[in-house]
């Protein structure tokens, strides 16, 4: 698509109730992603490319969720929902402003990718005024049918519309199109609401430009590729689709998956060189894994930044703002968050690491817990390089530990402890020597005397 402008329309205003819902359909997520951000972080991006979202009233969260996705996203509010070309002209100012092409999607198609906008668009370089999106559904009830005649499309035909003999068809409309970026305008401003719902369709461009002598064409695609979310039972069919994308991206880019379909994965996944992933791990956004990084079972990432040749897990948990360096083990039943874990540094049990900084090669003890919050405030925690935190011990923050530090285990911090110190917070332990021998004696007297048995 070298030298040609681009402006993508992504229609976000219509409100699908049936997902039982208080969330804004677009805004549900697949593979930790809401829906719109899918289709915008598909669409065309980069120089001489325009984005532009229609949303509805009171559609702030959507607008603002669109803009995280893309900086560079235009927002259109349709007040009333009239119809899918009247929601286009909501953006009529960004079609005006004249590109080569434009894109229309819809927000809540998630799986479309950056290829079949491509696809599309390329018939418009031959000359085609109009490009539709179709596929062969195995059910086409309630899609716009595509009436062809040879390689021409000649129609769009709404189910509410359509003869008997329109109904049989199975080419169905996937609701994207490209259009021609002069003819666009002149086309859509002709539709008119005359049908049985008296809405204004995009889909009867297809017919106007016909009438005016201009060419429309159809490219196919899966229908997996361009399934739309209307209930959660389609949402999690679309993440199923999406994981089994994700899980193969992952297996060709180099990654070692025993049971692939145990793992779960997050659209921003990224990962290096020989990595290895257990069963049944779930990512959430915002993880990478670094070289030959391992995570064991049952481990859930989020917001983490996993360093190279770490061990995580197995029944780890890494929440957001958890940075851990080279070779840093986590292991069972160990949480973090907020938690910068220098190179070569362990925590291989029962642990609970929360806004801490931990030094290169300290070693946390079982059982360790950083005491991050008052029940009012946050505090931080900081472990010198090479601390050494004795098993049970609770750290009370704020408090630093100094490098290379030694904290006697079952102690209860809340002082600094300087480098190289000892600290050690224990009653002193006391002992009765014989005793449990005589309790023992004691006891089996008293129950013979009760004539048990022994
Ligand atoms: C639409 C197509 C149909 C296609 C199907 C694919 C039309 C007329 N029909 O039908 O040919 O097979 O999608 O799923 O285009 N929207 C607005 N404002 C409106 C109306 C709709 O923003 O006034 C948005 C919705 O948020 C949605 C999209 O447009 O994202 C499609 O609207 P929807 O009502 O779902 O159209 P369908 O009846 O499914
Ligand atoms: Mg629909």
């Amino acid at each position: 698509m070298t030298g040609r402008t681009n402006l993508t329309i992504v229609l976000a205003a219509g409100e699908g109730t049936r997902m039982r819902s208080s969330l804004p359909k677009v805004l549900h997520e697949v593979a930790g992603r809401p829906l719109i951000a899918h289709v915008l972080s598909a669409a065309p991006a980069g120089a001489g490319t325009a984005l532009a979202v229609v949303v509805g009233p009171d559609h702030g969260a959507v607008a603002e969720t669109a803009r995280k996705a893309r900086s560079d996203a235009g927002i259109f509010v349709q007040q009333e929902r009239l119809g899918t070309a009247h929601a286009v002209l909501a953006a009529r100012a960004a079609i005006a402003a004249g590109h080569d092409d434009l894109l229309i999607a819809f927000g809540d198609t998630p799986l479309i990718t950056a290829e079949t906008f491509a696809r599309l668009r390329a018939p418009l370089v031959e000359g085609a005024a109009v490009v539709v999106l179709g596929f062969r559904a195995a059910d086409p009830t309630g899609y716009g049918r595509l009436v062809t005649e040879g390689d021409r499309l000649v129609a769009i035909r709404e189910q509410a519309d359509a003869s008997e003999a329109e109904k049989a068809i199975t080419l169905c409309n996937a609701g994207v199109m490209a259009f021609d970026g002069r003819a666009a305008l002149g086309l859509i401003e002709a539709i008119d609401a005359n049908n049985s719902k008296a809405e204004f369709y995009l889909t009867d461009a297809v017919a106007i430009a016909r009438a005016r002598g201009l060419k429309a064409v159809v490219i196919e695609t899966d229908e997996d590729e361009v399934r739309g979310i209307n209930t959660k039972a389609q949402l999690a069919e679309a993440e199923a689709v999406m994981q089994a994308r994700l899980r193969r991206a992952a297996l060709e880019a180099g990654v070692t998956m025993v049971a692939p379909e145990t793992v779960y994965l997050a659209a921003d996944t990224r990962f290096g060189l020989d990595v290895a992933i257990e069963p049944f791990v779930v990512f959430g956004p915002g993880v990478s894994v670094g070289d030959g990084a391992v995570i064991h079972a049952f481990s859930h990432l989020t917001g983490a930044t996993v360093g190279p040749k770490a061990s995580i897990g197995p029944y780890a948990r890494l929440r957001p703002g958890t940075q851990l360096g080279e070779g840093v083990r986590i292991g069972n039943f160990v949480e973090t968050k907020a938690a910068v874990i220098e190179a070569g540094a362990k925590a291989n049990h029962l642990s609970y690491l929360g806004d801490s900084h931990v030094g290169a090669n300290a070693n946390i003890g079982a059982g360790t817990i950083t005491c991050n919050y008052d029940g009012f405030d946050k505090h931080r925690t900081e472990i010198g390089a090479g601390a050494f935190v004795g098993t049970n011990s609770s750290l009370v923050a704020p408090v630093t530990i100094g490098a290379g530090a030694y904290i006697g285990s079952g102690s209860v911090i809340t002082r600094d402890v300087p480098a190289d110190a000892l600290a050690l917070e224990r009653n002193a332990q006391a002992g009765r020597d014989g005793w449990a021998k005589r309790f023992r004696e004691a006891k089996l007297a008293l129950r013979k005397g009760r004539g048990k048995p022994e």
